[in-house]
């Protein structure tokens, strides 16, 4: 069966992005066929379609680190034909075909459920971004963070990840200060629910050091 996808090719270390018709045989050897009805556009899928090899090893390639879509066949016993599923991370669009194609083939392990409340199109909407600064605020939660303890600020308010943190905290009751770099968006920002809007350049982040450098933990 024929599909088409984005492949970024690489021609004598230029890479070149084009729509082509695959066969579903090209498709990694995974356990569940996806239908792709939706896809965000991640930083990530910027640096895989233009031939960054810490992202992507091997071209050709089909970038698209997330995807939403209906289950065509499965031989694992988590999801059935028609399931409406979501998929973000794991390998997906780095070395596995991603969400830029009409088709992915993935491990169920790596498929989720679409909650009710979600369309497809409205979980690609909020997209990788959105799931980050949810998780973001959920450990914040979960370290006991409320309302009532202050402010909170949000640095890289107009980007994907900023932007959907300030409308959560706001959701959740908190007084939300942004930061941004774009002092010509202060109206838009305050819009979405920030009660202060703060000049990054005002601010000497070298002396604040608000955050530390980032240390990975083994726990057995
Ligand atoms: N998107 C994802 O799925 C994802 C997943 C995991 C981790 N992350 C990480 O989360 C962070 C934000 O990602 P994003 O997708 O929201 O990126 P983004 O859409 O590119 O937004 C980044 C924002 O950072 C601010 N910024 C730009 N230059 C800056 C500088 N020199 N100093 C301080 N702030 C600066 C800008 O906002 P202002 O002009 O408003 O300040 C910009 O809009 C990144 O570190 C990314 O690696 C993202």
């Amino acid at each position: 069966m024929d599909y088409r996808a984005l492949i970024t090719s690489e021609d004598n270390k230029t890479f070149i992005n084009s729509i082509e018709k695959k066969d579903i045989t090209d498709l990694p050897d995974n356990d569940t066929l996806i239908k792709v009805k939706y896809s965000s556009l991640n930083y990530k899928d910027a640096l895989s379609a233009s031939g960054n090899k810490g992202v992507t090893r091997k071209y050709p390639h089909t970038p698209g680190i997330d995807a939403a879509g209906i289950i065509e066949e499965t031989s694992g016993n988590k999801f059935k034909s028609g399931d409406e599923v979501i998929v973000t991370g794991y390998d997906m669009g780095m070395n596995t075909f991603g969400g830029f194609g009409e088709y992915i083939k993935v491990p169920q392990e790596w498929i989720v459920k679409k909650p009710d409340n979600l369309s497809l199109s409205e979980s690609m909407a909020f997209g990788t971004a959105g799931l980050t600064a949810g998780l973001c605020l959920r450990k914040l939660l979960a370290h006991g963070l409320k309302p009532e303890d202050g402010d909170v600020f949000v640095s890289g308010v107009t980007g994907g990840v900023g932007i959907i943190a300030l409308m959560l905290f706001k959701k959740l009751g908190f007084n939300v200060t942004a930061i941004t770099g774009k002092l010509d968006q202060e109206e838009f920002l305050k819009n979405l629910g920030a009660n202060q809007v703060i000049d990054r350049n005002s601010l000497d982040l070298d002396l604040i050091s608000p955050l530390q450098k980032t240390y990975i933990f083994w726990r057995n």
